[in-house]
């Protein structure tokens, strides 16, 4: 997506000044939107502390992230305890994404039957091409959901034709969440690029403000009209007829199609399904574990530090970064980062392969039997 016109993706390899070595370059997106600035990630273990503290973050861009971080580890040192290790520090930097797992569990199956001469160059290239998958998924997604966008807007009753749709979404899954394109927002690319009038209502999306300071950044270099909203202002917006579509992203599917995303995303699903708002997630096969099927009682939730809670970052008057302290000293705070979604309150699944009903048989229908 564009930058001032210039097209970016979110992760790329650099040289590291040693030779034949790789780095890898991200956008610090803890400085958004007030700072673009790129940060070089030369080891596993800051390919780790990047993911952890969320200078790279959404589901699909930690997985590709976890996969050069294997890179990175094998560069220092190819041998299988190097590897293994390697694994499970990336592994462990956050536990709900499945992505993260589905994409080191690809790399080291890659890398682990060659000699350890061959491993870094081979885990390059595996990452390269998850990389590249992404991106393709990324605008699939897309399209597909272009389609859905289109037949909302012709749905419309005679007196609201040509008026722009009102999409919300919520937290960031956009291009800056994966490789390029992002999985919700990309059907609102490729519509306002159609030329299908389209218009974003952005939850703040509290504590990590992804809405406020990703989202709304994100829509705005790409000239997308939005408005950012209280994460408590959703539910008022639909009962008054101002929302035509809620698309969210997912973090982990279950096989049977409950969403795993942001917290605040099923109190989102509440309020379309009490007012008949169509409530759409958007994801990548990778997003799917098929090894699951009940999101509420299977799927770990990250609990993330109360600081977050308690503290909040913005530009101070003084044109720098500042956080300050929002809650009285010696409030305790807790933090869940995600909520789980029942399948039941999901009007579809948008997947690079088409759109499905939330089910294990819509699933199963795209992705086949054995998947
Ligand atoms: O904690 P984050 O910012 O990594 O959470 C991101 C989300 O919840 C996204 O909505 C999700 O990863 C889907 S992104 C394509």
């Amino acid at each position: 997506m564009n930058i001032d016109g210039r097209p970016w993706r979110t992760i790329w390899l650099e040289p590291d000044g040693r030779s034949g070595l790789h780095a890898i370059g991200v956008i610090d997106q803890t400085l958004l939107p007030h700072r673009f600035s790129t940060r070089s990630l030369r080891s596993c273990d800051e390919a780790a502390e990047a993911i952890r503290t969320m200078v790279v973050r959404g589901a699909p861009l930690i997985g590709v992230t976890g996969a050069y971080g294997l890179m990175l580890a094998l560069q220092a040192d190819p041998g299988d305890g190097a590897l293994a290790a390697a694994f499970e520090q990336l592994n462990a930097t956050r536990p709900t994404a499945i992505n993260l797992r589905w994409a080191l569990e690809r790399v080291r199956a890659r890398v682990q039957p060659l000699p350890p001469a061959e491993r870094a160059e081979a885990a390059k290239a595996e990452a390269g091409a998850i990389a590249d998958e992404d991106v393709a998924m990324g605008e699939a997604i897309g399209e597909h959901g272009l389609r859905l966008l289109q037949e909302l807007a012709v749905a419309r009753p005679a007196g609201r034709q040509g008026e722009p749709l009102n999409v919300l979404t919520h937290c960031n899954a956009g291009w800056v969440a994966t490789v390029d394109w992002g999985t919700a927002l990309a059907p609102i690319y490729k519509a306002h690029r159609a030329g299908l009038p389209v218009h974003v209502w952005v939850d703040e999306t509290r504590p990590r403000n992804q809405g406020a300071s990703l989202t709304a950044w994100e829509l705005g270099r790409e000239g997308v009209p939005h408005t950012v909203i209280a994460d408590n202002a959703g539910g008022h917006l639909m009962q008054h007829g101002q929302v035509d579509a809620v698309i969210v992203g997912s973090d982990r599917t279950t096989r049977c199609g409950d969403v795993c995303n942001k917290i605040g995303t099923y109190l989102k699903a509440l309020a379309a399904h009490d007012n008949g708002v169509p409530f759409y997630v958007a994801l990548p096969g990778s997003t799917i574990d098929w090894a699951i099927s009940d999101g509420l009682a299977e799927i770990p939730i990250e609990a993330r530090g109360a600081e977050e809670v308690t503290y909040i970052q913005g530009l101070g008057a003084d044109g720098s970064i500042t956080r300050v302290r929002l809650t009285p000293e010696g409030s305790t705070a807790f933090n869940p980062a995600f909520d789980v979604t029942p399948a039941r309150m999901v009007t579809a699944l948008i997947t690079e392969r088409g759109v499905a009903p939330a089910s294990e048989a819509g699933l199963r229908g795209l992705y086949g039997a054995t998947a």
